[in-house]
């Protein structure tokens, strides 16, 4: 369905017979438990184009949606669109209607003259700037990343011999004054720079939008999450190189099978939790 016309539903919670989403248009069934988020709709199809089999879903808004299996695992890819409200919302749909692990994948600048463009960076928790998650609990409560997606992440690039950094990401609501850039005709405040010093000297890796209303929001609703970056700009080196998002959709992927093989372990064993010597003779 393209159009709102045929739309009559209640307000509260807005679906249509069988559970279809508002905004993602997807029902039960028709995403994995495992789902990729990229902001930009274009990455969905480069992604499943690594998949061995897939199929699109839904396309409405920035939202594009493709499900399918690689190696034996049921897959999928959302966009969310930029920013933190069309993110809450394709997140809150897409719980509805059964995810129940996201790795968000996207593009950043790296705020540490040490981080390269082409880099990955794989957050371990965000910084709250993003003006969605306050309205969903208050800001002394943390975006963390689960440890099991992180440590997927950094074995996923360990394995494909990606250059990667682990930390602290900012998530800004804005990719101009949010991020210490000047708005338009030189606009400034005084502190913006103040904040980007601030978030320099805490050890902040890099500037992005959505990542800390992914790891908020999941948390709240017990899903697991994490999200890794392709480096496209330095704000210390002032340099804006576009590349390095193929290596962070193939990363996301492998880190997607390997969450999928440690929960076999996990099963297997009989643990709630994976670790590093689950499986292996000790
Ligand atoms: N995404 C952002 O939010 N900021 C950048 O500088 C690059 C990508």
């Amino acid at each position: 369905m393209s159009e709102n016309s045929n739309w009559n539903s209640q307000a509260e919670r807005p679906e249509l017979e069988g559970r279809l989403q508002y905004h993602i248009r997807c029902r039960p069934g028709d995403v994995a438990e495992t789902v990729l988020l990229p902001g930009d709709p274009d990455r969905v199809p480069k992604m499943s184009e690594l998949w061995d089999e897939s199929r699109e879903i839904a396309a409405y808004r920035e939202h594009v949606t493709h499900t399918g299996k690689i190696r034996g695992m049921d897959i999928s890819a959302c966009s969310t669109g930029a920013g933190g409200g069309s993110t809450a919302s394709a997140l809150e749909e897409l719980a509805e209607v059964g995810a129940k692990k996201f790795i968000r994948v996207g593009t950043t600048s790296a705020i540490q003259p040490h981080i390269r463009p082409g880099d990955l960076i794989i957050s371990s928790g965000a910084v709250r700037y993003d003006g969605t998650s306050e309205n969903y609990v208050n800001l002394n409560y943390p975006a963390i990343a689960d440890y099991e997606v992180v440590a997927a992440l950094v074995e996923a690039c360990e394995r494909l011999g990606y250059t990667y950094h682990v930390g602290i990401t900012a998530t800004a609501a804005s990719f101009f004054c949010g991020q210490n850039r000047p708005g338009f005709g030189g606009y400034r405040q005084s502190w913006f720079d103040d904040r980007y010093q601030d978030l320099r000297a805490a050890n902040v890796l890099n500037y992005e939008m959505e990542a800390a209303t992914v790891l908020t929001l999941s948390s709240l609703f017990k899903i697991k999450a994490g999200a890794i970056f392709a480096v496209i700009g330095n704000r210390v080196t002032d340099e804006f190189v576009y590349g390095g998002v193929e290596k962070s959709i193939e990363a996301a992927t492998e880190a997607a099978v390997i969450l999928h093989e440690w929960e076999q372990l996990k099963k297997e064993n009989n643990k709630n939790y994976w670790h590093p010597s689950l499986g292996k003779d000790k």
